[in-house]
């Protein structure tokens, strides 16, 4: 498709296919080639490859394929130049200054200029429908009782598209071909040819793109009626996931306060923009779309993402910190009290509790971790859960260092072992993009400092070496722990009056359980005494005894026959018995 020395070629031999497909389909190496889930038809395992180095791409199970533009011109539905656009900006390749035009760009352009125009019309239209007329005057009053102001009204330049049905049609007509006015989606024609307006008995926003420009609307009913809200189709000058609602007033104060807030809806940003923080922008939606992103990196690096604190808005929150991450952005989560949105808190709170609120919201990792923290995380299944979670989002950070900071940080909040858990990161990111998948062994943190404790003291307390692992050989008070097998080739070696030499065991140790021992080693403690020994070995003991108990309750409250169920309770007696002499001991 692309000629030879044309433009276009020129930004498919810098384009990066990989990364490209990579920003909308999750891809894994796999061998030479990238395999990841077709993004062109629904499939559970994946049978989609993109070839690095030809720069292609085919599904062996549709049997879609072809080159970097093809990819971008299927999954944004758009032309070729366009598709090359989106590449260019994508790899960072400039674009040279615009040629003559072939007779078609030229037409898209004029058509460009006049749906301008009609946007410009209908927008005054709405505005007049709102002041001027009786039905206006209902929808002014529903504005007022939102609590939005004359001022507020004319800023955002608010309107009411009445209920009759072509009114607006009937106004454009005049002055503008019917041609146009179809493509504009502002009004179409019913099956008889009679025109109606999309916008019927609604509170109208007019959407600007950056430059200011009314290129859509979107129209609030003024009941229950539904949809809540309804907005023009994508057209010629409008893609949705390319505009981010308040963005042409918001620029300015973003750049001075060095940050956007981002929000959900119309009226959030609205209101928080009177209230003053006029460095807002809305979405529009739950979802975040990776093109807003990149809009909103020209201006910012730095957001607040403020959702409706719902369960769509907890959800959006967490994809729109993925994408928002991947571009490098510093985000910080403001999740309001009270399930209310931003637009009701100011309502509620006023605009200095907001002011608080935003000052405090915290870093994206903190709301995450927050989050993760509301699983049950006594469990290794729980911690696993919880790491799978929080996982993902780490290593979609772009920056190592920071990567790294907050592996530590979660594997504080977790207690998890950190060596293990960096050594996963690490190989996640040689891996490109593949979901890391948390192993059990990165949690064993879960076993007792106890534990961990008499590891370190049989590998390295020579004094009371010997004696310990005399104990533990006949007591077998490590036996069913997850680390079994290291205080197995420890007391092997302590026997044999041998001095434990870890890189020598970690050639019979399982890998799992060697990183696990080094990572103890690593560990700093004050001297051992025989009286440590003594309580960790106690502290085994008890955790022995509960797991005993604990799976005898599961026993007991299963069906027994009436013999066995003496037989457990008499084992639980005994066991409770062995607990009490324990703590007294
Ligand atoms: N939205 C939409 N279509 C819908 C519902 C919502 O496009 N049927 C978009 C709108 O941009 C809306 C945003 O999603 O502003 C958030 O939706 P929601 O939270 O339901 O509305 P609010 O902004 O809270 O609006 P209101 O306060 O008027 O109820
Ligand atoms: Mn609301």
């Amino acid at each position: 498709m692309a000629q030879p020395g044309s433009f276009a070629e020129k930004v498919k031999q810098q384009a990066d296919i990989v990364r490209v497909v990579g920003e909308y389909v999750r891809l894994k190496k796999t061998g030479q080639n990238f395999t990841g889930l077709c993004p062109f038809h629904p499939e559970k395992t994946p049978s989609f490859a993109v070839h690095p180095t030809k720069q292609i791409y085919h599904c062996f199970g549709c049997g879609a394929g072809g080159d970097v533009f093809k990819f971008v011109m299927e999954m944004e539905k758009c032309s070729f130049p366009e598709a090359m656009r989106v590449v260019a900006e994508k790899c960072g390749i400039r674009l040279p200054e615009r040629r003559e035009r072939t007779p078609e760009e030229r037409r898209e352009t004029q058509q460009r200029t006049v749906l301008l125009e009609i946007h410009t019309a209908a927008a005054e239209f709405f505005t007049k429908q709102l002041r001027e007329t009786a039905e206006g005057k209902v929808a002014a009053a529903y504005l007022e009782e939102r609590g939005i102001t004359e001022e507020v009204i004319t800023a955002f330049g608010l309107g009411y598209a009445p209920g009759g049905g072509d009114a607006l049609a009937r106004q454009l007509r005049r002055h503008f071909p019917e041609k146009h006015l179809a493509a504009s989606g502002l009004s179409s024609q019913d099956g008889n040819g009679r025109p109606y307006d999309r916008f019927r008995r609604r509170v109208v926003f007019p959407i600007a793109n950056e430059s200011g420009k009314v290129i859509a609307f979107g129209g609030r009913a003024l009941g229950d009626e539904q949809p809540k809200y309804l907005n023009s189709p994508e057209t010629p000058i409008y893609t949705k996931s390319h505009v981010l609602y308040h963005l042409n007033n918001a620029r300015e104060a973003i750049r001075e306060g060095g940050f956007a807030v981002l929000v959900e809806g119309y009226m959030d940003a609205i209101t928080v923009a009177g209230a003053g923080f006029h460095n807002v922008v809305a979405s529009c939606g739950t979802s975040l779309a990776e093109p807003q992103v990149a809009l909103l990196s020209r201006f910012t690096q730095r957001v607040v993402v403020n959702y409706d604190p719902d369960t769509a808005g907890i959800a959006a929150t967490e994809r729109s910190i993925g994408l928002l991450l991947e571009k490098d952005f510093d985000v910080r989560v403001l999740a309001l009290p009270g399930g209310a949105d931003p637009d009701a808190f100011i309502r509620r709170h006023g605009a200095e509790k907001y002011k608080e609120a935003l000052a405090a919201s915290p870093p994206y990792l903190d709301y995450l971790i927050g989050r993760a923290r509301q699983t049950d995380l006594s469990s290794v299944e729980g911690k696993v859960r919880a790491l799978n979670f929080l996982l993902p989002f780490v290593q979609r950070l772009p920056n190592r260092i920071a990567r790294s900071e907050w592996a530590s940080r979660i594997a504080q909040h977790l207690s998890v072992d950190e060596p293990v858990l960096r050594e996963s990161l690490r190989r996640a990111a040689a891996d490109r993009r593949s979901e890391i998948k948390a192993r059990p062994e990165m949690v064993f943190s879960t076993m007792r400092p106890a534990e961990r404790r008499l590891i370190k003291i049989l590998a390295e307390a020579e004094d009371l070496r010997g004696n310990l692992a005399r104990v533990l050989e006949a007591g077998g008070q490590h036996r069913g722990l997850a680390t079994e097998k290291i205080f197995d080739a420890l007391i092997t070696h302590a026997l044999a009056g041998a001095v434990p030499d870890p890189g020598m065991m970690s050639k019979t140790l399982e890998e799992k359980d060697s990183r696990v021992l080094f990572g103890i080693l690593f560990e700093q403690g004050a001297e051992p005494t025989q009286a440590e020994v003594d309580s960790c070995l106690t502290a085994l003991q008890r955790r022995k005894i509960e797991d005993e108990l604990s799976a005898i309750q599961k026993q007991l409250e299963g069906t027994l026959a009436p013999s066995d169920l003496r037989e457990w309770l008499g084992r639980k007696q005994r066991l409770q018995r062995d607990l009490s002499n324990l703590d007294n001991s």
